[in-house]
């Protein structure tokens, strides 16, 4: 089996009740179970984790490098402003997926820019809790390639 790290950013914890206009009602361990489950039938173990701290978040993607085959990622707020998360990613070389339940192209502008983007395979965002198991596709259709 192969492992893979979904992690989580700030505010992600109250989804559900957290402004459901933007981000519906689905809670985070909604997401956990539909994550699983779908990674369960492409093979994936799903270390599933959520952190409203920074630190926490480029010690937990250290901890991922050489253990996980890949990472989807949505750094919340941190998105638009974390260059230590940037650079977390940069130095363990992680494949990572950047994952939005919102479309934040279509939001304010300081959503426009993601930090993330740059340093990550690609950006999934605007599909509510499906943009995590479209990230799950993503990511297996590209460890396939890695394969051969
Ligand atoms: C978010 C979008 C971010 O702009 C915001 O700060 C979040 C959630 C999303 O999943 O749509 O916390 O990452």
């Amino acid at each position: 089996m192969t492992a893979i790290l979904v992690l989580n950013g700030p505010n992600l914890n109250l989804l559900g009740t957290r402004q459901p206009e933007i981000y519906g009602t689905t809670t985070l361990a909604d997401i956990r179970a539909m994550v699983e489950a779908h990674g369960s039938r492409l093979g994936f173990t799903i270390e599933f984790e959520q952190s409203n701290h920074e630190g926490v978040m480029v010690d937990l993607l250290h901890a991922a490098r050489g253990r996980v085959a890949g990472v989807v990622l949505n750094a919340g707020a941190y998105t638009h402003s974390s260059v230590a998360l940037r650079d977390a990613i940069s130095s363990t070389e992680l494949p990572v997926v950047e994952v939005h339940l919102s479309n934040i192209h279509a939001r304010e502008a300081f959503r426009h820019v993601s930090h993330i983007a740059p340093v990550a395979l690609g950006q999934i965002a605007g599909f509510g809790p499906t943009s995590y198991t479209l990230a799950l596709d993503a990511l297996a259709a590209h460890l396939g390639r890695e394969r051969g």
